[in-house]
C-alpha cells in the first residue's frame, strides 16, 4: 500500500510518499519563509497564492523521487482542515483533482490527525497513548485510542505554546519563525537569570495557559537599559521563556500522565508532535518526565514534527488500511477540532 500525500494548510507546500511497511520513498518540503519574513508573520493570501503556484511542482518533485507514476499509488491524501483556508483550499482540490485522473481514492485529512500520527510512522508507537500536541495553533493532551479517536485531558485556555514562542520572538526583535530563533538564541543565556511565572502550575487538571508569559517577558524587557538588547540579555530571556514553558509542559503532562494512566489500564506509552516538539531543550524536559513516570516516549525527528506531508500521507495511508476514503465533495474545513474527528469521518 502506498500513498501520496500534500499539506498546505499554513506557509509549507508540502508531498510526500509513504508505504505501510513505514518507508518514506518521497518527503519534500518547501518553505515560504522569504514570501513571509517581511511581514513577520504569515500573510493567508500570499500563502495561498504562493502553494497554488508550488503545489504541482512539489508533488511532481515526490513522484519522481520515488520513481512512481500517479498509477502507481494506491490512494492520494490532502490536509482539509484546519488551517488557512485559501491554502487549505488548493491543496485539497489539487489532491482531489489528482485521485480523479487517477482514478485512486481520495482521503481528506485533518492536519492534526497527521501530526498525532506521526509517531506510528516514525516509530511504530501502539495504541493507546498520550499525545502532546504542540504546535503554532494547538496545545493540548489527547488520549490516542485509535485511528479518529481522540480523547481530550486538557487544551490551552488562551495561546498555543508554538504562538508563544513566534510572540516572544516578535517581541525581542529574533524575526520570524519565532521557536527556532528563541531555540537558538536560549542556548547560550541563563534560564534562571529572570523570574518568569509558571501558569497553571500546581492546578489540578492538564490545561494550559500562555498569554501571561509573553506579558511577563514584555514586562522584564521594558526594564532592561532602553536600545537593542545586550546579546546577553536577550539569550538570558529567551532561556528564561523557554525553562518556563518547559516546567509548564512537563507539570500539566504529568498530571495528564496519571490521568490517562488510570483510563487506559496502565498503559504507558508518551508522544510528543507538533512544531514546538521540535525544540531540543523541550524535548529534553519531557524525556525526563518520561523517565520519573516510568512511560515511554517516542518524539518524531524534529522536521517531521513541524509541519510535512509524510504525516498526511501518513494519516491517508492509516485511514485507507481501515477501508475509509471521502468523496470529492469533502469540505475544507477552517477550523476542524481533532476530538471531533470520529463523528466528522462516521457522518462522511
Ligand atoms: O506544527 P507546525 O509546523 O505548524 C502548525 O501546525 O502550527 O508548528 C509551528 C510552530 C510555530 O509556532 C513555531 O514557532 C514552532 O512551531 N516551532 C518551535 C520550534 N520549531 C518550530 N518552537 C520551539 N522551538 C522550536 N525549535
Ligand atoms: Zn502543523
Amino acid at each position: 500500500m502506498i500513498v501520496l500525500g500534500i499539506e498546505t494548510s499554513c506557509d509549507e507546500t508540502a508531498a510526500a510518499i509513504v508505504d505501510d511497511a513505514r518507508t518514506l520513498h518521497a518527503n519534500v518540503v518547501l518553505s515560504q519563509l522569504a514570501e513571509h519574513a517581511p511581514y513577520g508573520g504569515v500573510v493567508p493570501e500570499i500563502a495561498a497564492r504562493a502553494h497554488l503556484d508550488h503545489v504541482e511542482r512539489v508533488t511532481g518533485e515526490a513522484l519522481a523521487t520515488a520513481g512512481l507514476a500517479l498509477g502507481d499509488l494506491d490512494a492520494v491524501a490532502a490536509t482539509a482542515g484546519p488551517g488557512l483556508i485559501g491554502g487549505v483550499i488548493v491543496g485539497a482540490t489539487f489532491g482531489k483533482s489528482l485521485a480523479l485522473v487517477s482514478g485512486k481514492p481520495f482521503l481528506a485529512i485533518n492536519h492534526l490527525e497527521g501530526h498525532a500520527l506521526t509517531a506510528r510512522l516514525t516509530d511504530a508507537v501502539e495504541f493507546p497513548y498520550l499525545l502532546l500536541l504542540v504546535s503554532g495553533g494547538h496545545c493540548q493532551l489527547l488520549g490516542v485510542e485509535g485511528i479518529g479517536r481522540y480523547q481530550r485531558f486538557g487544551a490551552t485556555i488562551d495561546d498555543a505554546a508554538g504562538e508563544a514562542f513566534d510572540k516572544v520572538a516578535k517581541l525581542l526583535g529574533l524575526g520570524f519563525p519565532g521557536g527556532p530563533a528563541v531555540e537558538r538564541a536560549a542556548a547560550a543565556g541563563d534560564a534562571g537569570r529572570f523570574a518568569v511565572p509558571r501558569p497553571m502550575l500546581g492546578r489540578a487538571g492538564a490545561d494550559f495557559s500562555f498569554s501571561g508569559l509573553k506579558t511577563a517577558i514584555r514586562h522584564i524587557a521594558e526594564k532592561l537599559p532602553p536600545g537593542p538588547f545586550a546579546s546577553q540579555d536577550l539569550a538570558d530571556l529567551a532561556a528564561s521563556f523557554q525553562a518556563a514553558v518547559g516546567d509548564v509542559l512537563v507539570d500539566r503532562s504529568r498530571n495528564a500522565m496519571r490521568a490517562f494512566r488510570k483510563r487506559y489500564k496502565d498503559a504507558a506509552r508518551f508522544v510528543a508532535a507538533g512544531g514546538v516538539a521540535a525544540n531540543l531543550s523541550l524535548r529534553r524536559c519531557l524525556a525526563d518526565l518520561c523517565a520519573e513516570e516510568g512511560f515511554a516516549l517516542a518524539v518524531p525527528p524534529p522536521h517531521l514534527c513541524t509541519d510535512n506531508a509524510a504525516m498526511i500521507a501518513w494519516a491517508g495511508l492509516e485511514r485507507l488500511r481501515l477501508g475509509q476514503s471521502d468523496g470529492l465533495d469533502a469540505p475544507a474545513r477552517p477550523r476542524w477540532p481533532l476530538d471531533e474527528t470520529e463523528a466528522a469521518g462516521r457522518a462522511a
